[in-house]
């Protein structure tokens, strides 16, 4: 059962420029498969691993079950999943996960992009893109990001957004093999009544 106010439908792509954010489907498999390949040695400092240090290593695992599962956990309104698509071609992925209903209305977003597409302002627009779906359309009232202090790039990502430090969560996820401690940065509605992307725009921040 859905902790939400309202079933999660799979929201309508939404598109700025030559950015496309839309919910992931089982044709995403074998692109992202690809990417995940070609990133390892850049992606790999920021992934959570499994504390017991099995688990497959991300990228050489088929995706496709994956995706379904992702699929699942939307329609058990725990999760959603969403690529990053940019001109034709998919270029990383975004996570609206752990969410809550309730008195909470809360979610955490996660998200990566291929070292060839970094630099172009595609993920803080992407974000700005899922925080509005999350406010307007799951009615969501809280989101959060947790970042590594070592991350620069990503905390550029939420210092763009405008997004509100809320202190270091010690030992909080265990990436690479090692408890590692993350900062957190919040929005909630209030914050921004127009929605993200418009504060990002009235910034001057978009996709280059
Ligand atoms: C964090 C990340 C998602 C940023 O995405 P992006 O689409 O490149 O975001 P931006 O284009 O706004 O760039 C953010 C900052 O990254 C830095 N950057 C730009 N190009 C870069 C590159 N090729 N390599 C490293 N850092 C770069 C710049 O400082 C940039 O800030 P600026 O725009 O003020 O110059 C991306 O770097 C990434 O996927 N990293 C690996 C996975 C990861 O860290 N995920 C997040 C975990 S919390």
């Amino acid at each position: 059962m859905s902790p939400l106010p309202v079933a999660i439908e799979s929201p309508l792509p939404r598109i700025v420029g030559a950015l496309c954010l839309r919910v992931i489907r089982p044709g995403d498999a074998l692109p992202l498969q690809r990417l995940l390949a070609a990133n390892r040695s850049w992606l790999g400092p920021w992934e959570a691993t499994h504390p017991s240090g099995r688990g497959a290593e991300p990228g050489s695992v088929p995706l496709r079950p994956m995706i379904r599962q992702m699929r699942r956990q939307q329609r058990a309104g725990q999760s959603l999943a969403f690529v990053m698509v940019y001109g034709d071609e998919v270029v990383g992925q975004l996570t609206v996960s752990d969410i809550s209903g309730g008195a909470l209305r809360s979610a955490s977003i996660g998200y990566w992009i291929s070292e060839h597409a970094a630099g172009r302002g595609i993920t803080p627009v992407a974000v700005a893109l899922a925080i509005d779906i999350c406010f307007e359309e799951l009615q969501l009232h809280r989101i959060e990001i947790c970042i590594r202090p070592e991350n620069a790039p990503s905390l550029r990502v939420v210092e763009k957004l405008g997004m509100r430090f809320e202190g270091r969560r010690a030992r909080y996820i265990c990436i690479a093999g090692e408890w590692c401690d993350h900062d957190t940065f919040a929005v909630t509605r209030e914050d921004v009544p127009a929605g993200m992307l418009a504060r990002l725009t009235e910034a001057g921040i978009g996709v280059r």
